[in-house]
């Protein structure tokens, strides 16, 4: 396998470094705006080289963003070329342009590392489904927030100094109010949903909440009652309805995501017949995440593919309801539904996922974080 890598950031840097050295499989070109010398393979500063290559038979993304990614995608999979990506934006965004283009052209994509940096979690969504029916998946998908949250949770750290070491560590996206604002986790829970469901579901119903605005008075109500943050995302399938969302959520000491440390993930599965399975690991991260992108090239060289068929569209429903720690914003919103007040902040009774998002666009400042539910 000859391969033409995209971008020679974190990830690509580090699947140049993983692939060094195996007879399997080369990067024999590797797009790369900056001079680099590298010694196996040549640095190129036009995209047309790689494509026009005819020797090279596979390209990997490791460039980040939509702009021109999606673009040299496309041109790469039009001629015939195999992909393996690592970016979630690009699959969440263009799930239904490029896996059918996939399915037209005859050639075969891959992006685990796009969810989990280092988890085998599409991977091992595409065994599931083999065997069973799945009815949820989500969990901790963003490294980043999870980095922030535990340091301000642990070491008593400012939102604005762990979110700095979570930079500096490379876990954050070049732009990392894509981390903070939950998207990252969206473009996450969008494949995994997909994948897991076998639809496309309708990315503009699917709200997300983020943790730009927790404060450390929000740290200590939920130290106050043994509560740990985390933002969550959540697919669940049931009787023909779909329900997707990304918000911060509490746990109690007994559950598993409670613990989840600096930039670990703790991603879950439901089946019908294996009942839960939680996998846990590094989400990002250069090394991680590269080696997820090899053992996608490993899987191309076996002929695999996609994770799952690509799925017909679906609309997202979220009438689901959760109670909800409410701090800041327009709480007259919720008068005759509060059950509890913390120190400021409400905790309100029963409310629809749909709503409390919608509430949350209007009161742009305002931090809620759905209360546990065991
Ligand atoms: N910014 C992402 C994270 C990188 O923090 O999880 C891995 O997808």
């Amino acid at each position: 396998m000859n391969i033409g890598l995209l971008g020679f950031g974190v990830v690509g840097k580090g699947v140049y470094e993983i692939t060094s050295g195996r007879t399997d499989m080369q990067v024999t070109k590797v797009l790369c705006l900056e001079d680099i010398s590298l010694p196996d393979a040549q640095s190129v500063k036009n995209f047309e080289e790689i494509l026009n290559d005819d020797t090279i038979d596979t390209v990997v993304e490791a460039m980040g963003g939509l702009h021109p990614a999606y673009e040299f995608v496309s041109a790469a999979m039009k001629a015939g070329k195999n992909v393996v990506t690592s970016n979630k934006a690009l699959i969440a965004n263009f799930y239904d342009e490029l896996l059918p283009l996939a399915d037209e052209k005859g050639v075969k994509l891959r992006c685990t590392a796009a969810v989990g940096g280092g988890i085998g979690w599409l991977s091992e969504l595409e065994r599931v489904r083999r065997v069973e029916t799945l009815s949820r998946v989500g969990g901790i998908m963003n490294g980043t927030c999870n980095y922030i949250l535990d340091s301000m949770t642990s070491r008593n750290l400012t939102y604005a100094d762990a979110l700095r070491q979570a930079q500096e560590l490379g876990y954050a996206e070049a732009n990392p109010t894509t981390d903070v604002d939950g998207i990252d986790t969206w473009h996450k829970l969008i494949i995994s949903a997909n994948v897991a469901f076998g639809v496309s579901l309708d990315r503009d119903a699917i709200p997300a909440a983020g943790i730009r605005h927790i404060k450390a008075e929000d740290i200590a109500n939920f130290k106050a009652h043994g509560l740990t943050c985390k933002l969550i995302s959540t697919g669940k399938c049931g009787t023909g309805k779909f329900h997707a969302y990304v918000q911060p959520t509490l746990f109690t000491a007994t559950e598993p995501e409670s613990v989840v440390p600096t930039n670990y993930n703790l991603i879950t599965l439901v089946g019908n017949t294996s009942g839960r399975q939680s996998f846990f690991g590094q989400g990002a991260g250069r090394y991680p995440t590269a080696y997820n992108v090899v053992q996608d090239l490993a899987d191309l060289l076996n002929g695999t593919g996609f994770y799952c068929p690509y799925g017909p569209k679906v609309k997202v429903e979220n009438t689901e309801k959760l109670r909800y720690y409410v701090r800041g914003g327009d709480q007259s919103a919720f008068a005759g539904k509060v059950d509890e007040t913390w120190n400021g902040a409400i905790i309100t009774g029963p409310v629809s996922v749909a709503e409390i998002h919608s509430w949350l666009k209007a009161n742009d400042g305002a931090f809620i974080a759905a209360m546990p539910t065991v």
